[in-house]
């Protein structure tokens, strides 16, 4: 099984990391427009394979896309990263126009690709990613809400001093610093429910903070995060590549659920060899309605920009 990770920066590296650390993938190919870029991240991991005991195969790239021919999955973490203070919208002018030409270009050599979205704004670009290639609505995910629920998890567990493997909780909506939705009304410590153990004070202190959860990391490291958004891939590429049919917030576009339509945005989904396979859709409260639809507005704004670049 073929995974073409486009873009070997930070992200695009760890997710080829974590990837092959897990195991289950033949190959995985980098692609970078830097000259030996990729080949050389693709050297150095696979200078790791005799200690970190993996048997994938990972190569390099410089853009030349007839050496993704038939992934089963492509990753797309291309563009430029937000700086400290900046939001993930303000990518939107480079990066629409950088993972248009890279689905194109993916799909003239696997056909049959599952696309999974990286590259910021998340939920416009995965938005774009349908507007361009066309493909079924079930082959095009967006990976942001794995990686906020892993954040909201990290700060309840945290909070609760217990290990992240107890606790279970989603983030739905846009993958913003104002769109998401952390649903602290079900998150659970080993099925209880966390409202158990912390104030509801605390609790809206870790709903703040996994918000913001890309913008702290951002401006301690004077770039956006690497290890978690590669892991969350990681973790969504198996479950595809497996079949494992877990269940992870992903960004996909809605035709009439949560009463949405036209736009991609974070809601649970069952992901398998099919790539989406289910929407799951919850019973959400009246406070978590308004949440999620006031998202949806702020990520239609961002699509809107869309329409002005006259990208489809
Ligand atoms: C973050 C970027 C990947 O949240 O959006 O770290």
């Amino acid at each position: 099984m073929k995974i073409t990770v486009v873009g070997a920066g930070a992200v695009g590296a760890s997710c080829a990391e974590y990837i092959a650390i897990k195991n289950f993938a033949s190959e995985v190919v980098l692609v970078d427009i830097k000259e030996n870029y990729a080949e050389g991240k693709a050297m150095d991991l696979m200078q790791t394979a005799s200690l970190n005991s993996f048997d994938t195969k990972i190569t390099g790239s410089t853009n030349d896309y007839s050496l993704t021919k038939n992934s089963t999955v492509a990753v797309i973490t291309s563009g430029i990263p937000r700086k400290p203070g900046m939001s993930r919208e303000e990518l939107i002018g480079i990066n629409a126009g950088i993972v248009k030409n890279v689905s194109q270009n993916l799909i003239k050599f696997s056909p049959n690709v599952i696309i999974i979205i990286v590259s910021n704004p998340m939920d416009t670009m995965s938005y774009l990613a349908h507007k361009v290639t066309n493909l079924p609505k079930n082959r095009i995910i967006g990976m942001g809400g794995a990686l906020d629920s892993a954040r909201f998890k990290y700060r309840l567990s945290e909070s609760l001093d217990s290990p992240s493997s107890d606790i279970s909780a989603l983030v739905i909506g846009g993958h913003s610093d104002k769109g998401m939705v952390p649903l602290t009304r079900i998150a659970t410590r080993n099925s209880i429910n966390v409202s158990n153990f912390l104030t509801k004070e605390k609790l809206e202190e870790i709903k703040q903070a996994t918000k913001v959860g890309g913008a702290t990391l951002t401006s301690m490291l004077g770039t956006s995060a690497w290890y978690a958004p590669g892991a969350a891939v990681s973790s969504i590429v198996q479950s595809i590549c497996c079949d494992q049919k877990k269940m992870f917030p992903c960004s996909v576009l809605l035709e009439g659920e949560y009463n949405l339509t036209d736009l991609s945005i974070g809601v649970p989904v069952i992901l398998g060899k099919n790539g989406v396979e289910e929407i799951i859709e919850l019973e959400l409260d009246d406070l978590e309605k308004a949440n999620l639809i006031e998202s949806s507005e702020g990520v239609k704004k961002t699509n809107n920009i869309l329409n002005e670049m006259n990208l489809f």
